[in-house]
């Protein structure tokens, strides 16, 4: 017998489902509250409230256990490819060799942009932030493609769609980068796996050979693992909005690229960095940042703390934290940001501020540390978390389309004005 939510609301009592999720997470039902009570709920910032049914990824804010598909994080990121754990998340399982060979072939197939797509890119100033580029870029692929604008089309366009971006992503983000440096653009190369790819698009120049280092490529693989999914996020959310008008999945992509790029998301991972140097360059003081940081009429936080769901240690961290170690260790960088990093984690966490409030290091506090040791300029670590996040909102955009998800409309509580009837302007 499954639970019941009982709600008293003008003397009466109305009843609603319980449901439970197979990690034992219940939800009550409310899609009839309305119909039955003529009420809605308020929740904003959607913190209490489930927009959806899923079964891509688990995470558990307390226990600090996130799991694509079943599998954790840890494992998946010390053992698997990305393009493994994009195929894991998107179809559901991890490939046998031949699913993997295929996918990995029809990705490498498709790293091509159409040449009419370059000169957009000339049209960009060089100060622009690749954000902005990559958001514009992944809609306009919708244009090339006239044939992915019906999401529903058949599970072959879709599929093929999914491909082609998974696939020139990388491409479109490296050369925002080398239009930015005003720097020849560097074509794929078919011989390299999906990380050495993109490396060498961002580094190679025409004019001398170039050796992907295989700590840095394996760094990135595992950088864009912890980075591939995160349920319902704010991003997530858009992408999963976006497409519940069945817009088409390019379109979608770029709102989610849009969301992403905010400083509260996606984009604290750039805010951290350009925190630390700031810190650095006011001599390192990290117990003036913090008191700063806990005071409210100061605008400061601690970027990098902090999360919506975890309120214990975000597990993609702890894995970053021990890989910028080892990273630095490898290719024999000293940077002191990641001192300063320590040193203001240590004490954060020692702090009552942001201990009663359970305010620890998130995704993107150790991600921009690894990133500048791998060469990656500091206006694109949200690309990075872009690539990363990439399988993870197609997967969650294949889900919401394929379950007949409705369309996405909140509704709202009036609080202006009145009836009031209108005034000549002479009157007014
Ligand atoms: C990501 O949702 C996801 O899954 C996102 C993500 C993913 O993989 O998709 O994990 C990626 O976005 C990680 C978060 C990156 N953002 C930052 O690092 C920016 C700094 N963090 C904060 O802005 C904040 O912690 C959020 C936005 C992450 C979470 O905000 P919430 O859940 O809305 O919490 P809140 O703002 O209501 O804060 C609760 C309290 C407040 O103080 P009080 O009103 O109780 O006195 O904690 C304080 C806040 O002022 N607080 C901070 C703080 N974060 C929260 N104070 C100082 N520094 C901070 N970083």
């Amino acid at each position: 017998m499954s639970e019941i939510a009982k709600i008293e609301l003008d003397g009466k009592t109305f009843e609603f489902p319980v449901i439970e999720g197979t990690e034992n997470e219940k939800a009550i039902d409310i899609s009839k509250l309305r119909d039955a009570t003529g009420y809605i709920t308020l929740d904003p910032g959607y913190k209490n409230t489930g927009a959806t049914k899923s079964s891509i990824t688990y995470l558990d804010g307390e226990k600090g256990i996130l799991h694509y598909r079943g599998y954790s994080i840890e494992q998946l990121a010390e053992k698997a490819s990305f393009i493994e754990v994009a195929y894991l998340l998107i179809y559901g399982n991890l490939p046998n060799q031949t699913d993997l060979d295929v996918f990995t072939n029809s990705i490498t197939k498709h790293t091509l942009v159409h040449e009419d797509m370059k000169q957009f890119f000339e049209a960009y100033p060089a100060k622009a932030h690749p954000m902005g580029v990559l958001a514009s870029m992944v809609c306009s692929l919708s244009t090339f493609y006239p044939e992915s604008l019906d999401p529903n089309r058949s599970p072959e366009a879709k599929d093929l769609t999914i491909l082609r971006l998974l696939a020139k992503l990388p491409t479109l983000a490296a050369w925002s980068y080398k239009n930015a440096m005003r720097h020849p653009f560097m074509y794929p190369k078919n011989d390299l796996d999906y990380c050495s790819n993109f490396l060498h698009m961002m580094f190679a120049m025409p004019t001398e050979d170039y050796t992907v280092d295989p700590v840095v490529s394996n760094a990135l693989n595992k950088l864009l693992i912890l980075h591939a999914d995160h349920e319902q996020n704010c991003s997530t959310s858009t992408v999963r909005i976006v497409g519940s008008s069945q817009a088409n999945l390019y379109a979608s992509i770029s709102a989610g690229i849009s969301a992403l790029w905010g400083p509260l998301h996606g984009g604290a991972n750039q805010a951290v960095i350009e925190m630390l140097e700031q810190i650095h360059a006011d001599g390192g003081d990290v117990d003036k940042w913090v008191t700063k940081a806990k005071d409210k009429e100061d605008p400061f936080r601690l970027m990098g703390f902090g999360h919506r769901v975890y309120k214990n240690f975000d597990p993609r961290a702890t894995i970053i934290k021990k890989a910028c170690d080892d990273v630095l260790e490898k290719m024999g960088i000293n940077d002191p940001m990641l001192e300063i990093a320590k040193k203001l984690e240590k004490v954060a966490l020692e702090d009552e501020y942001f201990k009663s409030r359970n305010l620890y290091p998130n995704v993107d506090f150790y991600s921009g540390i690894i990133y500048r040791a791998l060469g990656i300029p500091t206006e694109m670590f949200t690309v990075m978390f872009a690539i990363g996040r990439l399988p993870g909102w197609i997967a969650q955009w294949k889900e919401m389309t394929e379950n007949n998800e409705p369309i996405g409309r909140p509704r709202q509580i009036y609080t202006g004005a009145t009836p009031r009837e209108y005034v000549s302007i002479e009157k007014r």
